[in-house]
């Protein structure tokens, strides 16, 4: 074998809560952001597909479950849905949510299957949306509670916690780029939302540390690192600003528990820092993570500004820098994002280098492919090659990564199973299963996860 993983290696699969679960509106659960949404506007979804029924798992988890053994996976990441535990965001715990969560976590660890569990998939409850979301401080502390009952009934027995899943994706798509609702355009307004994302999760972590749990806590970032066309001063200095807005200004302070100098500097040039209360920079401090999960996809390719914008127009990044479409690049014409390998390589030495080698893993990575069942074979199920190819080139630059000592200590795919994705709905798969849609959400396990249950035995390949 070529490349063997360290022992223990986390072979697995990431998904969410909202993504999978479907059962929306039953046994006490309440609307979330996504709920909502897509009863004023179906629109919004690809073909109108919303966020109701998804892949069922609520009634189905049994044979999910078994299917992760079936396709080789140690441990799986799921989140739990604030909306269906407290369904009024503060207040009674739902316990009809408490047991369906005790007993999916019941079935992992009874299938050798260690749950990662994540409190927060971009889905906040429509309750907490009404009063502001994130801009409101009230959420910081409805969500540290939460994080808490979460902690309390279900920390004996989960040991790897995630306060939230990309946080900075609700910044942007809900605050800066009209992708997700409650589709604002404001840096100042993003700005807040950040800022109070970093505090919640802060004071998450230390409230799970005054538990003394025996367990790990951290955060889940999808780090996009930023390449300039060339060596040119500018191109360079446009990269680097870049790189501290879309990946420093979450990775910085929950790590080294500070905000990147030049981000705070940008910012305050322009009246954009958000208001800071008296104790946020030192919950910050004083709780940095113990495990940082990276969601890798594709990289962020940036030049020079070649026009200013004017004066009056209101703040956004790209004013600082222009996207950069590299001649030649590899891409998935189905979600349009670049695919380059050696990139993961790159993220694991600056983790290393720069942030004292910190316990990561890989916890998303794949290839959203649409139509795939044209590639059914005669027995029935996917050939998804083109998916095993870009695992096994992404994983040779993992082994090199840990071969020259950094600290990673896993890999997880997105995701286990097809499911619904956000405004993209089941437009593109990803899963190492199949949910066949037209079916009753018939379940068949693709060829990229036979390999993967091989993959894992042999602990490489
Ligand atoms: C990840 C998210 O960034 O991308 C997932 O954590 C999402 O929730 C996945 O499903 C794929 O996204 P998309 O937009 O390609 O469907």
């Amino acid at each position: 074998m070529k490349y063997l993983f360290p022992e223990k290696f986390w072979w697995g699969s990431a998904a969410s809560g909202p993504q999978t679960e479907g059962a929306a509106m039953i046994d006490g659960r309440k609307e979330s952001m996504w709920d909502f949404w897509y009863s004023q506007n179906p629109e919004c979804f690809h073909h109108g597909v919303g966020p109701t029924h998804t892949s069922d798992f609520y009634h189905r988890f049994k044979e999910d479950i078994q299917l992760m053994k079936e396709t080789g996976h140690n441990s799986f990441r799921t989140s739990i849905q604030w909306s269906r535990l407290i369904p009024n965001g503060t207040g009674e715990v739902n316990e009809k949510a408490v047991d369906f969560y005790n007993q999916v976590i019941d079935e992992l660890l009874a299938n050798d299957i260690e749950p990662f569990i994540n409190l927060y998939h971009f889905d906040m409850p429509m309750c907490m949306q009404e009063i502001g979301g994130w801009e409101n401080r009230n959420v910081i502390d409805a969500y540290v509670n939460y994080a808490t009952t979460c902690f309390r009934l279900f920390g004996g027995r989960v040991k790897y916690w995630f306060t939230f899943n990309e946080p900075i994706v609700p910044v942007e798509a809900s605050y800066l780029y009209d992708l997700h609702y409650p589709n604002v355009i404001d840096f100042k307004r993003a700005a807040i939302v950040a800022h109070h994302t970093i505090v919640a999760h802060a004071k998450a972590v230390e409230a799970f540390r005054k538990l003394e749990l025996a367990g790990k806590i951290g955060i889940i970032l999808n780090l996009t690192p930023s390449y300039p066309r060339s060596e040119d001063k500018e191109d360079r200095a446009a990269a680097h600003i870049a790189d501290v807005f879309f990946n420093r200004s979450f990775l910085d302070p929950v790590t080294k528990g500070v905000y990147p100098r030049e981000l705070v500097e940008i910012l305050q040039a322009r009246e954009l820092l958000p208001p800071v209360e008296a104790d946020d920079l030192e919950v910050i401090r004083n709780n940095p993570i113990d495990i940082l999960g990276v969601n890798y996809y594709q990289p962020r390719r940036v030049k020079a500004k070649e026009t200013q914008e004017s004066e009056n127009a209101p703040f956004m990044p790209e004013h600082l820098f222009d996207p950069y479409i590299m001649p030649g690049r590899k891409i998935n014409p189905h979600r349009g994002w670049e695919i380059a390998e050696e990139v993961i390589y790159d993220i694991m030495i600056d983790i290393r280098d720069n942030y004292d080698n910190i316990p990561f893993f890989i916890s998303e990575n794949g290839m959203g492919v649409e139509g795939e069942e044209k590639f059914r074979n005669d027995a029935g199920y996917i050939e998804d090659d083109y998916r095993i190819e870009f695992v096994r080139e992404h994983l040779q630059w993992v082994h090199k990564g840990i071969q020259e000592g950094a600290n990673c200590l896993g890999y997880h795919m997105w995701t286990f199973m097809d499911n619904w994705s956000w405004t993209n709905a089941y437009k593109n798969r990803y899963g190492f299963v199949e949910v066949d849609l037209k079916n009753s959400l018939k379940r068949t396990v693709k060829k990229s996860g036979r390999w993967y249950k091989q993959l894992a035995e042999n602990n490489g390949f």
